[in-house]
């Protein structure tokens, strides 16, 4: 919990904080467990939806034994595309409206369980994708009800996907990461088990590990939910937002999540065997995703959707199986050190306690010349030691993008406005692109 002073009440802010997630199990053996899981909700005729590499994985079978034992009459899409785009989301959506199912089964990565939120809402109320995108990309139609229910199996460390309501794809024409967001999107059981990650290279794990850290550190770092309008009110007649701000809730997962990140994310990456700390990264993954999916991510995924948006030539370590692209993890983490150095000055105890869980040096409030900057600074520079320690490019400079890039990377990301209003400061142009700048070469 953190001090009071964050949450100060005010006359016209929002009083309420709300906590939604899904049932979770955690822990290795849970996968085999899966078919009974299904069966108990009352599945007869299940998707199992995954993807190729995932698909030929000793998890697989698992579950497909697992459901196979209860009896489960199951059809396998193994075709979900690692970072979805609207056509991959079409075509999974084809053979959901086709398929009768009662209930899905996600095995994989965030692509597969986004994949399956998707192919799931467009079975249940056929729609074009436009139409239910947020705005102002899409026509942000609200999803009409329940869908069928879903159960998340997450093969990654990273993206938390199992326990939030949005699914993000890569919208091809437009070349913009963009998504779906519905509180009935969200899985009804998300079933952790860090074995399915024992295989993963390294390149994977820290991509995935980083985008932990920043939903952790974003979450943690973002504007307090006292500072919205209530909702209702003539400032905010809609309903309450589902990413409403770090709140008490949050920022238990949040704080938990960096400190294990800091603790085992290296590790993770250089060790294969080290299951303490894949478990542990595991266990941050989801802590992470249960934090960011109440409160909200800011600056660094604003950032990211053009990042990865505009370029289709990247070929990260660990990814050489799929068509080059910037992993959602690397296209977060690179600007995660210019955004904090920039939100720092704003909220320095916050920046301050996320800098000492994620392992900053004791004085770390003495760094960057003085105290507002320096909480800022030690984490920049904290996260920076630590991707230089895995082996991540230096900056978008690496990934190939140049100063001539910024106005088209600031369009994407000024889009964004729906995470950019979580960032604990307003956000301009100038200031993205200000950031891009300073996230081209950290060292
Ligand atoms: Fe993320």
């Amino acid at each position: 919990m953190d001090k009071p002073v964050y949450y100060a009440a005010t006359e016209t802010g929002e009083k309420v904080f709300q906590v939604a997630a899904p049932g979770l199990k955690f822990g290795p053996g849970a996968l085999a467990e899966v078919g009974g899981d299904a069966r108990d909700m009352g599945m007869k005729r299940v998707a199992l939806i995954t993807d190729a590499n995932v698909g030929a994985t000793e998890s697989a079978v698992v579950v497909m034994e697992s459901l196979n034992k209860a009896g489960l009459d199951v059809a396998v899409y193994d075709q979900s595309r690692v970072e979805p785009t609207d056509s991959s989301f079409l075509q999974a959506a084809r053979f959901a409206g086709e398929g009768n199912f009662d209930g899905y089964i996600s095995l994989g990565g965030g692509s597969a369980i986004d994949t399956a939120k998707v192919a799931n809402l467009l079975a249940c109320y056929p729609d074009d994708l436009m139409a239910y995108v947020n705005a102002p990309i899409g026509a942000a139609k609200p999803v009409p009800g329940p869908v069928k229910p879903h159960i998340a199996c997450p093969t990654t460390c990273g993206t938390g996907s199992e326990t939030t309501q949005v699914a993000v794809f890569d919208l091809v024409a437009q070349q913009v990461k963009t998504g779906i967001s519905s509180k009935f999107l969200r899985p009804v059981l998300a079933v952790v088990d860090a074995t399915t990650i024992d295989s993963l290279p390294p390149g994977i794990v820290a991509a995935t590990g980083f985008d932990v850290l920043t939903h952790a550190i974003e979450s943690y770092t973002a504007k307090p939910y006292t500072a919205r309008p209530r909702p209702g009110s003539p400032a905010a007649p809609g309903p309450r937002p589902p990413y409403q701000g770090a709140n008490p809730f949050s920022d238990m997962g949040s704080l938990k999540a960096i400190k294990l990140g800091g603790r085992y994310l290296v590790r993770a990456v250089r060790a294969r065997t080290d299951t303490e700390a894949r478990d542990g990264l595991m266990l941050a993954a989801t802590l992470a995703g249960m934090s960011f999916g109440n409160a909200g991510v800011h600056i660094p995924h604003a950032m990211s959707y053009s990042v990865a948006g505009l370029n289709h030539t990247y070929r990260a370590p660990g990814y050489e199986k799929v068509d080059p692209m910037v992993p959602h993890g690397i296209s977060v983490v690179l600007n995660a050190p210019a955004a904090f150095r920039f939100t720092g000055p704003v909220a320095p105890e916050r920046h301050l306690e996320a800098a000492l869980a994620l392992g900053a040096e004791a004085d770390a409030r003495k760094m960057g010349g003085g105290e507002a900057g320096g909480a800022g600074e030690a984490l920049a520079t904290r996260l920076i030691a630590m991707m230089k320690e895995t082996g991540l490019a230096p900056g978008l400079a690496e990934i190939g993008y140049g100063e001539a890039d910024i106005p088209a990377l600031v369009k994407g990301a000024y889009a964004q406005q729906r995470l950019l209003a979580q960032a604990p400061c307003p956000v301009s142009e100038d200031d993205l692109a200000s950031l891009y700048r300073a996230a081209m070469k950290y060292w």
